[in-house]
């Protein structure tokens, strides 16, 4: 559907201000339909002389029930048929009237002017001349159907009240207000969620039944009308800020464990502030459920925490028992054990920063390689270890796995890599695949290698994870037809989850 900004572009001649102005209004009439109980729709002309109108916008209240069950945005109607609506719009005057409601024929306008009863009843419409500055550049109807029409409540009169007044404020070019301040996380508090009136010097003249409820969560226990909200011990900034400013103002009450968002706005009459409507809503749930879940993450994070200082633990542990054997074979087994541990630490801890289960990838895959480099590595043997390609972000069961094949492809490479040390790690995303590749320029695995008898400790690591955990593939070969042939190792498992880049 067509923006109100283009809409009003391609069937209106309405200037950049005027359009704004609209836009203006109609981000914030749900208030005035809610306290209105009417479906309320700003009409535009097409062209100069008025003579057709386009539905720019429509809003249907919460509280009332609505005489528009279809979208009527976009829809044109002659001011041959609205002639109240036309004489709103060129002589600036509000004027209510009984239109007709179509026969419903497909595209036929969707209300009539004038009393042409019998045909699908009648609705009462309310037209408002929207003006900014000294132009009329479009109408707000207000349209409602007059047999819904019953005894109002007092309630439902204060309600209609504000609404007149809002009325004469759009009339004047006073609605919508100058700036509003914007409410943050939570949705706007809206007629139903309680509504206090105040007058001209701050003080309640009326309490909707949840407005009351709200306040006496906040510590209200008086009678609250004919007093200000600082007589009721309540923060009464939103207020003065509302009164001084003539914006729409936002804040939050608080007491304990309850807060009430606050969204004041003035009423202007005359260029002066002539009282306010307050709208509060209670999010004190809201808000302890927000706190339940950081704290929630918050230990998650911690448990991550911990689990990585023992597995580091652990890590040293093995590390000075390798350091007390005299057999190389054994020393290195330890080494490597404790290697393995260390890159499930890395991951622990990258989690331990994160707010939800996920880890860069490619971050785990630097901080891996490092440690192989500084436990394999010296000054007689130095290692080039190289990463190209990304992963981007896995969730934390994913990365876990694959940071210890990663581990184990890397040592391997190392282990009999050409006297350069060098070796190439390859991170690829392809369409639903993870594939990482490891080439070393060594001499290559023996002639006729298998995985199945061939593997030691390592590689059968690598299967299970791969193959059986993570239902992937693995390849072993020759990465180079002639000598020195070297080896490249390839997996490639399913790519989990919608977190990753796109290959
Ligand atoms: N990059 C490689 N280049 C040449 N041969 C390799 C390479 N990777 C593995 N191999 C061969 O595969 C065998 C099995 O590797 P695997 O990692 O399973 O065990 P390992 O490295 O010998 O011991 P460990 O259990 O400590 O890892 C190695 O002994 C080696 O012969
Ligand atoms: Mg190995």
């Amino acid at each position: 559907m067509a923006s109100l900004d283009e809409l009003a572009r391609r069937s209106t001649a309405l200037d950049d201000p005027a359009i704004d102005h609209c836009g203006q209004l109609v981000g914030g009439w749900s208030l005035l339909s809610d306290l209105s109980f009417s479906d309320l729709l700003l009409y535009a002309p097409t062209d100069a002389s008025a003579s057709r109108f386009v539905v720019l916008g429509h809003t249907r209240s919460v509280t009332g029930s609505t005489v528009h069950p279809t979208d009527p945005v976009g829809n044109e109607v002659s001011a041959v048929d609205r002639p109240l609506l036309q004489r709103a719009m060129l002589e600036g005057r509000r004027d209510e009237g009984l239109v007709a409601r179509s026969s419903g024929e497909p595209g036929g306008d969707p209300l009539v002017d004038e009393t042409l009863g019998g045909i699908g009843g009648r609705l009462t419409v309310d037209y408002i001349p929207v003006r900014t500055g000294d132009q009329v550049v479009a109408v707000l109807a207000r349209e409602s159907d007059p047999g819904l029409l019953r005894q109002p409540n007092q309630a439902e009169r204060r309600y209609r009240d504000v609404w007149e007044r809002f009325a004469v404020m759009v009339g004047a070019g006073d609605f919508p207000l100058e700036r509003s301040e914007r409410v943050g996380e939570f949705r706007e508090p809206r007629v139903g969620d309680g509504v206090v009136i105040l007058d001209r010097e701050q003080r309640v003249e009326f309490a909707s039944p949840n407005a009351m409820s709200a306040l006496h969560r906040l510590g209200v226990l008086t009678n609250v009308v004919g007093r200000g909200m600082s007589e009721l011990d309540q923060d009464d900034r939103v207020v003065r800020r509302a009164f001084t400013s003539r914006h729409s103002t936002v804040g939050e009450l608080e007491r304990g464990r309850i807060s009430v968002i606050a969204r004041c706005h003035p009423l202007v009459e005359d260029r002066r502030v002539s009282g306010a409507v307050l709208l509060l809503r209670d999010i004190s749930e809201l808000r302890s459920r927000d706190k339940l879940l950081v704290s929630k993450d918050a230990t998650i994070r911690e448990i991550h925490h911990r689990v990585k200082n023992n597995l580091q633990t652990i890590q040293s542990l093995l590390r000075l028992q390798s350091r007390r054997l005299d057999s190389d074979e054994a020393r290195g087994a330890v080494e490597q054990s404790a290697r393995r541990i260390g890159s499930i630490a890395i991951v622990h801890e990258t989690l331990s920063t994160e707010t939800a289960d996920v880890v860069d990838f490619d971050a785990v895959a630097h901080r891996v390689v490092r440690m192989v480099e500084e436990g394999l590595g010296s000054t007689d043997r130095p290692l080039q270890i190289r990463i190209t390609g990304s992963w981007g972000e896995l969730s934390g069961d994913v990365a876990m796995p694959l940071a210890v094949v990663l581990t184990e492809l890397v040592q391997n490479a190392v282990d009999h890599s050409a006297s350069d040390g060098s070796v190439d790690v390859t991170l690829r995303v392809a369409g639903k695949e993870l594939e990482m590749r490891v080439v070393d320029g060594g001499a290559g695995v023996p002639e006729g290698f298998a995985l199945d008898r061939d593997a030691g400790l390592g590689l059968t690591i690598v299967r299970t994870f791969v193959v059986h955990d993570l239902g992937g593939s693995i390849s072993i070969g020759r990465a180079d037809p002639s000598p020195p042939f070297g080896t490249a190792v390839e997996i490639r498992v399913p790519r989990p989850g919608p977190n990753l880049p796109v290959g």
